[in-house]
């Protein structure tokens, strides 16, 4: 640090993954063993998954982005085929869709929760139609029962779970709701390897399909015969081990996150607008994304201040690739004044009280 440079005493992150000695042990005895992929800790990871989620498989793979893929390859979904998408979303959900060679058709949020306007979703279906991406984001549940009733019973849901693994829908949890469920274990999301995700089905073909795919579309049956060629989406046994643990602690995890979204709420609501579930259901926390006018300033001026900041997510009518669907009014809106602020199962009641004190300073 140079003198007289303005000093920015301990940034607090934007998150913090929540990686303690178990994860370390774990992913020692990895080394140690000589085997760090196709090993006994992908098994091992899908069965603690699957547990969670409370479906009958879960096929660990690369990343979420991969499990959005695969999903959708599993459920045969490709051109000539339409899949809805919500327009405020990771840009992944919609460029899983396009990789599959299928369109991505975009349709609106409520701009207030950030998820999909079901009679927008409604709106949306033509004899084309497929599937739905349900997008839970930032873990919030999307109203489950009002968007199977707006669609035909045809139409596929697949969730993007990517941010919600231990949320919940009137207590069913995300990731068991759909035809498949789709995981992300990026290091913002509760539980993470680093980079990983995976598949969550009751469906035994969806799964064996996902299981081929991710890895080169080698048959399970033990003919090694390829039928379809496949992709190399697998997720090494080194990080499913550091996600085994996270998974086993998930409940404390998730108890970390809504004591932080707590401290926020008492300080900030009624002066922003600040992330809640609908009556019944459980927020995943995957982030903590409140709404403001100003939001473009506030974040210059917030990480000036040491305060890892950020938007909330993106608008997917802004991007070339999506371009020649907006504009979409709720999706525009949920960009412009969506923040994130930092948030991890360990945040601190001070850093949350640094965070609200330098934030409410510019109301
Ligand atoms: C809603 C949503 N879908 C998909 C993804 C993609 O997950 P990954 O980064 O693991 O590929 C993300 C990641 O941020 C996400 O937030």
């Amino acid at each position: 640090m140079l003198c007289g440079e303005n000093r920015v005493s301990d940034p607090i992150r934007l998150a913090r993954p929540d990686v303690g000695e178990a994860e370390m042990r774990a992913v020692a005895e990895v080394l140690a063993s000589g085997q760090l992929t196709m090993g006994p800790k992908v098994a091992e990871l899908e069965r603690a998954i699957a547990s969670a989620v409370g479906t009958r498989d879960a096929v660990a793979v690369a990343n979420g982005t991969a499990a959005l893929h695969l999903a959708l390859l599993a459920l045969d979904i490709g051109p000539g085929d339409e899949v809805i998408v919500p327009a405020y979303t990771f840009p992944a959900t919609a460029n899983a869709v396009r990789l599959c060679g299928a369109d991505a058709v975009l349709v609106d949020v409520d701009s207030d929760t950030f998820v999909v306007d079901v009679a927008a979703v409604e709106a949306a279906v033509t004899a084309r139609t497929r599937a739905v991406m349900v997008v839970h984001l930032f873990g919030r549940p999307v109203d489950w029962s009002g968007l199977r009733a707006a669609v035909p019973e045809r139409v596929l849901l697949v969730e993007d779970a990517a941010g919600a693994l231990g949320a919940r829908y009137r207590g069913t949890p995300c990731g068991a709701l759909g035809v498949a469920g789709c995981l992300s274990f990026h290091p913002r999301k509760i539980v993470t390897t680093g980079e990983g995700g995976a598949v969550t089905t009751d469906d035994a073909a969806v799964a064996d399909a996902v299981r081929r795919l991710r890895h080169h579309g080698i048959a399970t049956d033990g003919s090694a015969d390829i039928a379809v060629p496949g992709f190399n989406y697998r997720l090494a046994d080194v990080l499913c081990a550091l996600g085994i643990p996270q998974v086993e602690r998930l409940e404390e995890l998730l108890a970390g996150r809504e004591q932080a979204a707590a401290w926020y709420e008492q300080r900030l609501g009624g002066r922003v607008g600040t992330p809640s579930a609908a009556e019944g259901d459980r927020h995943g926390w995957q982030a903590y994304v409140i709404r403001v006018d100003r939001r473009d300033e506030l974040l210059t001026e917030l990480r000036a201040e040491g305060i890892e900041v950020q938007i909330g997510t993106y608008a997917l009518d802004r991007l070339g690739a999506y371009r020649d669907q907006g504009p979409l009014d709720g999706a525009r809106r949920a960009y412009e004044h969506a923040l994130a602020l930092p948030f991890a199962a360990t945040t601190t009641e001070e850093e949350v009280d640094r965070v609200c004190d330098a934030l409410l300073r510019r109301l």
